[in-house]
């Protein structure tokens, strides 16, 4: 298994590399051997998350990417072919997160919501695809949705059906570019303590769920690692358009 979650000889980007768990799969991919392309707004971010794993002997490189800015996006392929060729594995993962009841969500923040979630998502996977194929390789792409791309949480609309649509993007996908060696699937995690949730978390609310959860608490950072590495690496090479749930069984739900 140590083999085949091996990454040496790949080149990888991370986009939303600059916190949470895209600063996670960065470090992850370069510890297994990936050259790793980090990409986010925060640029200062980045440079430290790059000598991080430059000090660690891994190669890195940082590149300004806002989603919503197909621009942006294709000018950081760009940066990141010129420093170390096509890119065959995308952790596909930037993201935002908006709790406000449905009366409440306007056209403003609907935008914003899909912009990022959605449409950045379907942006950067056919940036990557659209280059594989032109250099006449395989890889694969991972999407990180959300638990809450299979299930409903109250408050959430925009966030949920943004999700929604990244598990049918990420299937629909997946039977499209199967054939060309590109394999796309998702990841759902439950909850992990990242900055997008840390808000919440401090809610006796998320509390009294986490504890009524078959696991009864959050993810730990380092319980999504297999999971993304099975979808990421050779380990699943069989694997196409799966939305594979890491949540600790909050999915399942209990009635
Ligand atoms: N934490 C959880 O429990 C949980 C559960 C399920 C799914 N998720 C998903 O996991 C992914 C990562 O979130 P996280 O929990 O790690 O939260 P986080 O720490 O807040 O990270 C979000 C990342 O997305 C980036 N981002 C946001 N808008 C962007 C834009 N317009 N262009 C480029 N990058 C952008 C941010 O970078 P910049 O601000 O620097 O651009 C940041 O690096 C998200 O897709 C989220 O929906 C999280």
């Amino acid at each position: 298994m140590t083999t085949e979650f091996d990454m040496s000889g790949k080149v990888a980007m991370v986009t939303g590399a600059s916190s949470g768990f895209g600063a996670h799969f960065a470090k992850l991919l370069s510890a297994r051997g990936a050259k790793v392309v980090v990409a986010a707004r925060r640029v200062d971010r980045l440079d430290s998350l790059v000598e991080e794993i430059k000090s660690s002997g891994g190669e890195a490189v940082a590149v300004a990417m806002d989603v919503t800015d197909p621009n942006s996006i294709e000018r950081a392929f760009d940066q990141g072919e010129a420093a170390f060729g096509t890119i065959t594995v995308v952790a596909n993962n930037a993201g935002v997160a908006d709790i406000r009841s449905a009366l409440k969500v306007d056209e403003a923040s609907w935008d914003r919501m899909m912009d990022t979630n959605l449409k950045g998502v379907w942006i950067v996977a056919q940036q990557a695809a659209k280059r594989m194929i032109a250099a006449g390789v395989g890889g694969a792409i991972v999407n990180t949705a959300s638990i809450l791309g299979l299930r409903v949480a109250f408050g959430q609309s925009s966030y949920c059906t943004s999700k929604a649509a990244v598990v049918q993007l990420t299937k629909s996908l997946a039977i499209e570019w199967a054939s060309k060696g590109i394999r796309v699937n998702a990841l759902c995690p439950g909850y992990f303590l990242t900055e997008m949730t840390e808000a919440a978390f401090a809610s006796p609310d998320s509390k009294a769920y986490l504890n009524s959860s078959p696991a009864r608490r959050a993810g730990e950072m380092d319980e999504i690692s297999g999971p993304f590495l099975l979808l990421a690496s050779d380990a699943g090479s069989y694997l196409h358009g799966i939305a594979l749930p890491v949540d600790g069984g909050q999915s399942i739900g209990n009635m």
